[in-house]
């Protein structure tokens, strides 16, 4: 694995291929947003200009972008990412962002830091953030995605666990928002409820512990 420095930018190369910090299907997302149309994450996490989010598995920073074009230049969106290979990519890639697609007077400030989501979270206090968000790795693909495949070779592969819901709830003002591929025997413990969308991946949330 090494960091690859070209013309276009910085990418991340394996044996598989390289890996771009490319927004891939959140460009999409985000031209849906200038329609005004409805995104899954933002309705799950009643996203509001102002919000500070906390994005406990950051990867590509899809889901962070799209994030941020919701909460704002008053907003603020931490990520968190635990793999050294992809903070640097997406360090680099945060850098370089198309100020056609985010402009930067409409989209909240992405802050990365390189740490294990369950330990940061400890270190956070009660009601930090208005929604924490975890979109941990999968066992079976849901996308044919050629980026996420490469994501996959340098990706912390951690399940989700009860455990790591139960500590963002409690840092979580508002909502945990959750992306799984299927509901699991403890979700209702955690008062996680399936969030109706037209994605492929399911859409769960919880409220904050008070
Ligand atoms: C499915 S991807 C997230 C994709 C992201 N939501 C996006 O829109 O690009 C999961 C990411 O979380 C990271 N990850 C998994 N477990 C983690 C943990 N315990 N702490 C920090 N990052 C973690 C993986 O390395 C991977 O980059």
């Amino acid at each position: 694995m090494s960091l690859l420095f070209t013309n276009d930018g910085v990418h991340l190369a394996s044996s598989e291929g390289v890996l771009k910090f490319h927004l891939g299907t959140a460009y999409i997302r985000l031209q849906a947003l200038v329609r005004g149309e409805i995104d899954p994450l933002l309705r799950a996490a009643e996203a509001v200009a102002g919000d500070r989010v906390l994005d406990t598995t950051f990867g590509l920073g899809r889901d962070a972008r799209v994030m941020a074009r919701a909460v704002g230049v008053t907003g603020q969106v931490v990520g968190i990412e635990s793999s050294r290979a992809l903070f640097h990519l997406a360090t680099q890639g945060l850098k370089q962002l198309d100020p056609d697609v985010e402009p930067t007077r409409s989209s909240g400030q992405i802050r990365l830091i390189l740490a294990d989501a369950q330990s940061y979270l400890q270190t956070c206090s009660a009601n930090d953030f208005d929604t924490v968000l975890i979109d941990p790795m999968f066992d079976t693909p849901t996308t044919s995605d050629r980026g996420f495949e490469l994501l996959r070779v340098v990706a912390n592969p951690t399940p989700l666990t009860e455990a790591w819901v139960h500590a963002a709830r409690r840092v979580a003002r508002r909502w945990v928002v959750i992306k799984a591929s299927d509901s699991q025997p403890w979700f209702s413990k955690q008062g996680l409820e399936w969030v109706p969308s037209n994605s492929n991946a399911g859409w769960y949330r919880a409220p904050a512990t008070t």
